[in-house]
């Protein structure tokens, strides 16, 4: 199945991408008032089975998004990921995908309505975020401050909280850099548009913490526990200053979307070891437990066939 004709879960229903239509007056429309997970899934060769990494972890992500934000919604977990697995299946899909499961206010109400809601699960063209051709990413510190929990809070994954992401990834695009790094109100590293960081300092892995104004992200989580149980490495989650980024031992962005990507260069900064023994290593165990190759971690891997 192309992603271009791909299947998609509408309200209940299995149709054609082309074929589920939102009103344009709806708050979602107006106001980018969704809530929404990208859950990859992993396909393995040799066992000619497809696996949604970190199943549970998204949709407990997904229902916190939707208290959050007091959203109408009253699917429970086992449906929520019911309907994901009847999408994947009907594409039945043989190669690694990428899926947005989306919960969004729709009607004609305001920003301040509640209901009602409706849901898509859409199978989603996702590229590597990495070229391999290109060793690390060339980044910047961002002029934009990452939204903050006081204002638009950044540990929940809501559209509008993209206009943030958007405004600082493009202005690093214009300025010649692949992505950037934003600082929270506080003048501290928070975290990518799209994505967590990591640096090594001395062979400890340090990275802001989750009151940094970042997203509660899987990733981060899935790396701090393969960093201690497979690789004994001291992890800290503390403040990071700006300098501390430029002196790194080793850089790397993390995610869903991301992976695992090691960084090259901040603010013409060289990072001292690019591609350095930490990051491949956690590359490797990554991409290893997601394709179900490493079996520690069974749990987090969800066989869909
Ligand atoms: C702003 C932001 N930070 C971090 C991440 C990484 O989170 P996760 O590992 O849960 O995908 C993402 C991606 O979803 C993101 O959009």
């Amino acid at each position: 199945m192309k992603n271009t004709n791909r299947l998609i879960w509408f309200n209940g229903e299995i149709l054609p991408v082309d074929e589920a239509k939102i009103n344009v007056l709806s708050p979602t429309s107006q106001f980018g008032i969704n809530v929404f997970e990208g859950v990859r899934c992993y396909w393995n060769e040799e066992k000619e089975q497809l696996y949604i990494f970190k199943f549970n972890e998204h949709i407990k992500r997904l229902l916190n998004s939707v208290k959050l934000l007091s959203l109408e919604c009253s699917y429970s977990e086992e449906e929520l990921k019911e309907y994901f697995l009847e999408t994947v299946k009907a594409n039945d899909y043989r190669e690694d995908i990428t899926v947005r499961q989306t919960i969004f206010l729709d009607g004609q109400g305001s920003w301040s309505s509640t209901g009602p809601t409706s849901m898509f699960i859409a199978p989603i063209p996702k590229r590597r975020a990495f070229d391999f051709d290109k060793i690390g990413l060339n980044c910047s510190v961002s002029s934009w401050e990452r939204i903050e929990d006081n204002a638009i809070s950044p540990r929940i994954k809501v559209g509008a909280n993209y206009l943030n992401s958007r405004m600082a990834q493009l202005e690093a695009v214009r300025n010649g850099y692949d992505t950037t790094i934003l600082k929270n109100r506080q003048g501290k590293i928070s975290e990518a548009p799209g994505s967590c960081l990591f640096i090594v300092r001395d062979n400890i892995l340090i990275t802001p913490s989750v009151t940094s104004s970042i997203l509660e992200s899987i990733t981060r989580d899935l790396v701090i526990k393969l960093a201690r149980e497979e690789l004994g490495l001291k992890v800290i989650e503390r403040d990071v200053d700006r300098t501390e980024l430029y002196i790194a031992d080793e850089a790397f962005l993390c995610g869903t979307a991301m992976e695992v990507v090691p960084v090259k260069m901040i603010d013409g900064y060289k990072i001292n070891n690019c591609e350095g023994d930490i990051t491949q290593a956690i590359r490797k165990l990554y991409f290893s437990i997601a394709r179900n190759e490493f079996y520690n971690y069974k749990e987090w891997v969800t066989p869909v066939y």
